[in-house]
């Protein structure tokens, strides 16, 4: 079996040695961008470059190290029939819903406001925090969504969640689809955003959306940039429709040195690190379905092209 490592990692053996320790029967290949078709059997690959898909034609299946498989279906040739494999939890979901709470709580508890009264030596008690004044409704309720909201709601937040398609999580209210938007929107002051970028979910946070949340609503958006629309957020922010937003994903990463969101105090910036995909979940996951896959056994975590995850 071969298998060839394409993702721009300055260190690939990193990679690649823990791989040939999980499949040592396996050939492991490291992509080169001049160099010949290796006629791999598997693919290990972030953001591949189009030739990829030029060069190996035997390509079996091909695993995504992400869970977010965007960058994989925007390569201009991707073979119609090819079978994606995206990664599922890995580590990430725990991660993210540490990082959605730590980004709640900044707005739920006023961490800022102390911050700010220790700088200048103020000793002062605000009111203790209700709950039912900070409802949290999650969009995208897969591996990751799902944990975020289950987190939430054992840590007593009312939380909502919004899907395509309808779910059922304990504890949690749920909606699904486009015409179910309107009743989890109004239900929600946190939104937390989860979802995979599709055609369907591009731009799906502009400014009705936001007007639609409740008053002294805060964004959390830990899915993708493409999912906001940037002009709009500062216009609800400006008309005090949002009282703020933690951002991890951007249109552009790194975010642009000029880009208006740095001079804002009500928004936070992380460089896309609230969830990182951990090396060793990672291959032992990847491996194993490899390895499965090779045996004719089904796998989890097969993209549907057409749905976009
Ligand atoms: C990271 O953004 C991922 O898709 O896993």
């Amino acid at each position: 079996m071969k298998i060839l490592f394409v993702a721009g990692d300055p260190k690939p053996e990193r990679w690649t040695v823990p791989i040939k320790q999980q499949l040592p029967s396996a050939e492991i290949f490291v992509w080169d961008p001049d160099g010949p078709a290796v006629d791999a059997d598997y693919a290990i690959v972030w953001q591949p470059p189009a030739a990829l898909f030029e060069r190996e034609k035997h390509l079996k299946a091909v695993f995504n190290l992400g869970a977010g498989i965007d960058g994989l279906l925007n390569v201009a040739n991707l073979p119609e029939h090819l079978t994606v494999v995206r990664l599922e939890d890995a580590g990430m979901a725990v991660q993210m819903a540490e990082y959605v709470l730590h980004q709640l709580l900044e707005a739920s508890r006023e961490m800022e406001t102390y911050r700010e009264q220790q700088r200048t030596g103020v000793w002062k008690i605000h009111r203790p925090i209700k709950r039912s004044e900070w409802p949290v409704g999650v969009m995208g309720l897969g591996h990751i969504g799902t944990r975020v909201a289950r987190t939430l709601a054992d840590l007593d937040y009312q939380v909502s969640g919004w899907a395509r398609t309808p779910r059922r999580l304990e504890g949690v209210s749920t909606y699904a689809g486009p015409e179910q938007l309107c009743d989890f929107l109004p239900s929600t002051r946190v939104l937390v955003n989860t979802l995979p970028l599709t055609d369907e979910t591009r731009d799906i946070i502009n400014y009705e959306l936001l007007s639609q949340l409740q008053p002294g609503a805060v964004l959390i958006n830990v899915g993708r940039g493409e999912h906001l629309v940037e002009d709009d957020l500062l216009r609800a922010l400006d008309e005090g429709i949002l009282h703020r937003a933690s951002l991890d994903v951007f249109r552009k990463e790194p975010l642009p040195e000029a880009h208006p969101f740095w001079q804002r105090q009500e928004i936070t910036i992380t460089p896309h690190i609230s969830a990182r995909t951990l090396r060793d979940a990672t291959i032992e996951q990847i491996t194993g379905k490899i390895r499965d896959h090779a045996a004719g056994q089904a796998i989890s975590g097969v993209v549907d092209i057409n749905r976009g995850y």
